[in-house]
């Protein structure tokens, strides 16, 4: 099957949007990634900025994108990149160069970014407003020292730009609500994400180690076309299930034990974001169940609650209802419902939010709430759901729960109707998941 992706009229799109909203005479300049040192003269693999690639698609560090606005309307847009130098894509890779740049990318012009000092201060003198991203730190000192230079020039500092404005809230708009182009290639990862989440766990054997779990789940979305992870894999058995950003993935997988695995392939650039949580040696114990079946059904219940026009922070309200409910249920928690909700005592056992939307970046682009009022959820936005429970070793509860941490993770697009569930592939019924296992233990006995 070949991979969707994002025609070169939806980029050009995206930036007669933005040209849309800026001034008369104005200009808005967004910058590439640099490649970044990982020692001495070897780099860290190249990932581009994710607001640069959703304007161009265009995968070359040290580029800037100017988009223009004449006093009169017009729009154009002029890149510079990474000039054609013969020597250099011997030594690091093939480079675009400006000619091929303006056809392949729908430009109006590129130059090199070698003269990025004398071409830009031209562009922009003479214009009212700049607009740019302020967390483009890099870009933003480059900025501020050419228009100190423009004010400086004599007899003509009036044609300096006045203003500075941060256009970040326009885009995170725009990134928020995914279009059918960008949700063909979220459901793809998520569907290479999900039959990688299911090989690993047929996988999984006791006495394997955490990163051997990590290995195979990476190879898995390598080989179907997600070659890198969209963010660092988490792989913790046991009581490591109860660090959250538990990255080591260096121990010994026990018997008896749960494992928690927190992984999700990139895309073109978008990310899948799924955990789930099962048993290392195949079968669920009670304690085990008991604590898996409260997780499940807050998210469940979690799911449901996210449609069109409502709010994460109720659907939230509704899942820490299920979890405290569960938790007084199996003696974790002491005292009444009343009391524990408004004491916010599941906070011992769940410490995270329910969820964070989902596109170019795992922790994706959007407002959630806009001074101080939460932003209803609209059609065409990607959230994961993703309630736990960690009992951490020491907890204030019967010891024969501590040591369990389990996080149950989809992905959902909210549809006009409701929302549909991008990684419904992986199983999270707990007898799905025994059944799955037990398969290929079967298998394996013959
Ligand atoms: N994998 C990071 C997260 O779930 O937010
Ligand atoms: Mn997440
Ligand atoms: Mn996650």
């Amino acid at each position: 099957m070949t991979a969707p992706i994002i025609e070169l009229v939806e980029y050009q799109a995206r930036r007669n949007a933005i040209l849309t909203q800026m001034t008369c005479n104005s200009a808005c300049v967004i910058s590439a990634n640099k490649l970044l040192t990982r020692s001495n003269d070897t780099e860290y693999v190249f990932r581009q900025d994710s607001y640069f690639w959703y304007l161009t698609g265009f995968n070359e560090p040290d580029a800037i994108l100017v988009l223009l606005k004449s006093a009169t309307g017009l729009g154009s847009c002029i890149m510079f990149c990474q000039p054609k130098d013969a020597l250099a894509e011997i030594w690091h890779g093939r480079r675009l160069g400006c000619l091929a740049a303006v056809e392949q990318l729908g430009l109006d012009d590129a130059f090199d970014n070698t003269d990025i000092d004398s071409a830009l201060p031209a562009l922009l003198s003479g214009v009212d407003a700049v607009y740019s991203l302020y967390q483009q730190t890099h870009l933003q000192t480059r900025l501020n020292h050419m228009i100190t230079a423009l004010k400086q020039v004599p007899k003509k500092s009036d044609l300096a730009p006045s203003q500075l404005i941060d256009c970040q809230a326009w885009l995170d708009q725009m990134r928020l609500l995914k279009s059918p182009a960008e949700l063909a290639i979220m459901q793809a990862v998520a569907d290479i994400s999900a039959d990688a989440h299911r090989v690993t766990m047929q996988y999984c054997q006791s006495g394997m180690n955490e990163y051997q779990l990590e290995a195979q789940i990476q190879y898995q979305f390598a080989v179907h076309g997600a070659r890198s992870p969209a963010y660092t894999t988490i792989v913790g058995g046991g009581a490591n299930a109860c660090i959250l950003h538990y990255t080591d993935n260096n121990q010994t997988l026990r018997d008896g034990d749960l494992v928690l695995i927190d992984a999700g392939g990139e895309l073109q650039g978008y990310a899948a974001d799924i955990t789930r949580t099962f048993p290392v040696n195949g079968k669920f114990s009670a304690q085990q169940a008991a604590l898996y079946d409260i997780v499940l059904q807050a998210q469940l219940v979690a799911i449901d609650c996210l449609q069109p026009n409502t709010f994460i922070t109720d659907a939230n309200t509704a899942c820490v209802e299920v979890l405290t409910q569960g938790l007084l249920e199996l003696g974790v928690l002491t005292g009444t419902l009343a009391d524990n909700l408004e004491q916010l005592t599941y906070r011992q056992y769940f410490m995270h939010g329910l969820g964070h939307y989902l596109g170019l970046d795992v922790h994706d682009v959007g407002a959630y709430a806009v001074k101080g009022h939460s932003c209803a959820l609209q059609p065409g936005t990607v959230m994961t759901v993703e309630p736990g429970l960690y009992i951490a070793p020491g907890s204030p509860c019967p010891a024969e729960f501590h040591g369990i941490g389990i996080r149950i993770e989809d992905n959902i697009v909210i549809t006009n109707e409701g929302n549909h569930v991008l990684t419904h592939a992986v199983p999270k019924d707990r007898l799905e998941i025994e059944a799955l296992m037990s398969t290929v233990r079967e298998l394996s006995r013959q």
